[in-house]
């Protein structure tokens, strides 16, 4: 089954300049936890314990912080600040990381690419961090798209409805509707202008991808600004194969901008901060 979960997280995050340019846009707090690890939490909550991170320059900080801080472990012990403590704990306790560096910027899918050698042969779930999902309802949304990859064996990309007017900051989908909120792809499109979109259904930050992924990205035509973009490499997947898309039950907001930020903190404090559930 699927166990390795990649996070592509060696992004310029130019959108949230300044903040962005010492620091990992996946570490900026969302209240009192670094945008890496909810998503490292919904990946463990899948039952995805091999966590892999795509990292570049100036991300070190992302390493630092899924590993153990003697002098501050040693600082709070016995205190009752030791359960700020508990969740990061959990996570090197039940997780493995590893790392890899992209050394140019070269797009998403040259992210995933770099990736490889981490991920091997088997399917495995990327999440984009900025994009903070959560379901107060019930499942993750990676444990929703764990369970369809078990009935549907190939590719899965997480999808929601957007503003039309939005259609341009996102990959866009054509689809048959095979099932509840279930898509077979027939067609995407990346960041179109509005009158050339297929649809307002746009792919969000979730994937579960098959390995044949890498070998279509190596075919992929570096796009705009010398970009490989995962979309063209999952468009021709779903020409060849299949890619089914799901519209996910629960909320995502857009943490690389200051709105879905903003949204994302008062959502977080409200539910998670204030009830106790933020550690
Ligand atoms: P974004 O499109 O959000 O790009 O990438 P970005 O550079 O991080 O942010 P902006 O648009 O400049 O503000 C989506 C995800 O893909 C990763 C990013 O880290 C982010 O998680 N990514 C993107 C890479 O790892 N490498 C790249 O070359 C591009």
């Amino acid at each position: 089954m699927i166990k390795k979960c990649l996070f592509p997280a060696a992004g310029y995050g130019t959108r949230f300049l300044p903040a962005t340019k010492a620091m990992p846009k996946e570490m900026l707090p969302v209240v009192n936890k670094p945008l890496i690890q909810y998503g490292v939490e919904e990946a463990l909550d899948a039952g995805l314990t091999e966590i892999s991170i795509v990292t570049g320059r100036g991300k070190r900080a992302l390493e630092d912080h899924f590993d153990i801080s003697y002098e501050l472990e040693n600082q709070i012990k016995g205190t009752d600040k030791e359960k700020y403590l508990v969740g990061i704990r959990k996570l090197l306790d039940e997780c493995s990381f590893s790392y890899t560096r992209q050394t140019e910027m070269k797009g998403l899918g040259h992210a995933i690419l770099t990736g490889r050698p981490l991920i091997g042969d088997e399917p495995f779930a990327v999440v984009l961090a900025d994009d903070l999902c959560v379901n107060l309802e019930g499942d993750g949304v990676l444990t929703q798209m764990v369970k369809l990859y078990k009935q549907y064996r190939c590719t899965i990309v997480a999808i929601q409805e957007v503003d039309p007017q939005e259609t341009h900051k996102y990959g866009v989908i054509a689809g048959d509707l095979i099932g509840d909120d279930l898509y077979r792809v027939r067609n995407m499109v990346e960041k179109p202008k509005p009158e050339d979109a297929p649809s307002n259904l746009a792919i969000i930050g979730r994937y579960i991808l098959t390995p044949d992924i890498f070998k279509l990205i190596e075919e992929t035509e570096p796009g705009k600004g010398g970009e490989i973009q995962i979309t063209d490499a999952l468009m021709k997947q779903a020409q060849d194969g299949c890619v089914i898309a799901y519209k996910f039950k629960g909320t995502r907001f857009d943490c690389g901008g200051a709105e879905g930020y903003i949204e994302a903190t008062n959502f977080c404090f409200e539910h998670f901060y204030k009830t106790g559930k933020a550690y």
